[in-house]
């Protein structure tokens, strides 16, 4: 199918990219031309795994290009993807590039032959695809629903690190749709997709999107006031708690050659909390809209603070061992999780302000956001270091925010020669506590007392069951 994608970001471009490996023509949308020119050029303008590979070959192809010129690519195609963003400002969804592409899209429409099928992949709130959305359409085309156009809602899942394994084996379609028709004709795109589609009214899937989301923002939380309290438990150790939790056949199922976990127990493990374009937007926005609802959200209100202190816990724990004042603190780590260069909402930003505000000099290094840290404006009086080893070089304390791999592989003894003071605040659950203590390294995060860091062996020579490995990949997830 001719297919036309409005919005390059990660949902936009991810989408475009994996449709045109499917052997559709797809042609992405950009109200940026240096992002078009990128696209164009083979490489993608965000990063995510495999995807400049994929434009590559797409562009080879001639299966994928991109443009500026909205209307001329719409009335080129049968199916057009709304997927820009729809932040939320002062708890409320921001529909203004949702309205924008609406009424390019009706525009686009009028005198067009042959029927269109319009979807919005955007996050939008419960009654926006049928009310504003398709409110603009049916005003600038002329054209009412239903004639010669029909609109779905599609709901992305993808997740920002994994979104090209994401799309290319999703675990669900859902598509609300006008009518049994529209949907039918949208689910061609999806034809080669094997896995439960499920058709439904514009609200649902919209709703769907939302509680998918609050879901597991909400364990995440749960997860983090759970290791706040063992953090006043001497002797607990919560990577212990939870790989005991998610021994629970209802989260694991009992099949000990396959040793699998499911997916859920990801988001119960303690750490930093919940960031990204995603999870910390669209839980305000629906906390707000329960409250126009006239619903109290007293679960999404708790979801949302504890999310917002739980940055801080780790200035806490640094200030119980040194006077951060003067002294040079590394953070590793600015990715709101590993596998991207996103650093929306990322625990880095409240981290390094909270830090910079008590006086110390923060030192920073990411493997692959520096780019995008160098233009963010929470990050103007940092000092930005090439590698970790650099970074920690005469540092006083060291704060591990995000989990990547090439962190995790850091020797215990490189704290100790590197560091003036050999001080880890590992946000993550990357270390060992006892490998830690026995590099001469002082290790402290959010879950542990300084005697449960001493009490406890190695994680891995106590879960000698099915789910060691599992659990332990489950941890680099947020
Ligand atoms: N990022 C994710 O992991 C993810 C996952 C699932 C769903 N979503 C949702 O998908 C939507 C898009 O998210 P994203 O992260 O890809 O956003 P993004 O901000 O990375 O990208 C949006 C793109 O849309 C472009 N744009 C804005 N107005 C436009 C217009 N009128 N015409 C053409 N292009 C326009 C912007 O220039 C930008 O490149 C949001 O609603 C988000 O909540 C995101």
């Amino acid at each position: 199918m001719k297919i036309s994608v409005m919005g390059t970001g990660y949902v936009g471009l991810v989408s475009g990219a994996c449709l045109a490996e499917r052997g559709h023509r797809v042609t992405c949308i950009d109200i940026r031309s240096d992002v078009v020119e990128e696209i164009n050029a083979g490489h993608s303008p965000i990063y995510e795994i495999a995807l400049d590979e994929l434009l590559r070959l797409a562009r080879e192809k001639e299966t994928l290009t991109a443009t500026t010129d909205a209307r001329s690519a719409i009335r080129d195609s049968e199916v057009t993807l709304i997927c820009v963003g729809t932040p939320t400002i002062d708890g409320r969804m921001d529909l203004s590039q949702i309205m924008a592409a609406a009424k390019e899209i009706g525009a686009a429409l009028t005198g067009k032959s042959g029927y269109h099928i319009v979807a919005v992949k955007s996050t939008v709130l419960p009654g926006t695809t049928e009310g504003p959305v398709q409110a603009a359409i049916e005003s600038q085309s002329g054209r009412k629903v239903g004639d010669g156009w029909g609109l779905c809602m599609n709901p992305e899942f993808l997740r920002e690190g994994r979104a090209v394994e994401d799309f290319r084996v999703p675990d669900r379609i859902i598509v609300g749709a006008t009518d049994p028709m529209t949907a039918n004709r949208f689910l061609e795109i999806y034809a080669d997709f094997s896995c439960p589609k499920l058709v439904t009214t514009l609200r649902t899937a919209e709703m769907i999107k939302y509680v998918s989301n609050s879901l597991l923002a909400t364990m995440i939380s749960f997860s983090n006031e759970i290791a706040n309290i063992c953090s006043a438990l001497p002797g607990v150790d919560a990577r212990l708690v939870w790989k005991g939790v998610h021994l629970d056949r209802r989260l694991t199922p009992i099949d000990r050659q396959a040793g699998m976990a499911a997916g859920v127990t990801e988001y119960l493990w303690h750490g930093l909390g919940f960031g990204g374009s995603c999870f910390p937007k669209d839980v305000a926005a629906l906390r707000s809209f329960g409250r126009t609802v006239g619903e109290h959200t007293r679960i999404l209100d708790a979801v949302l603070q504890i999310n917002a202190d739980q940055p801080l816990r780790m200035v806490s724990l640094l200030e119980k061992e040194l006077s951060v004042a003067g002294k040079n603190v590394t953070v590793l780590g600015l990715a709101f999780k590993p596998g991207t260069d996103d650093l929306r909402e990322s625990p880095a930003i409240p981290l390094v302000e909270e830090l910079q505000k008590k006086g110390a000099h923060v030192i920073v290094h990411d493997p692959i956001a520096m780019p995008q840290a160098r233009k963010h404006l929470k990050f103007l009086n940092v000092t930005f270091s090439q590698n970790w080893s650099d970074a920690l070089t005469n540092s006083d304390a060291c704060c591990l925010v995000t989990a990547w791999p090439e962190y995790r592989a850091i020797q215990p003894a490189d704290f100790g020669r590197l560091m003036k003071c050999p001080l880890v605040i590992d946000g993550r659950g990357m270390f060992e506590p006892a490998a830690m203590a026995a590099a001469g390294v002082t290790w402290r995060g959010v879950g542990y007392t300084p005697e449960s860091c001493v009490e406890q062996k190695p994680v891995e020579n106590v879960c000698t069951d099915l789910t060691c490995s599992q659990h332990n990949k489950n941890s680099h997830a947020r």
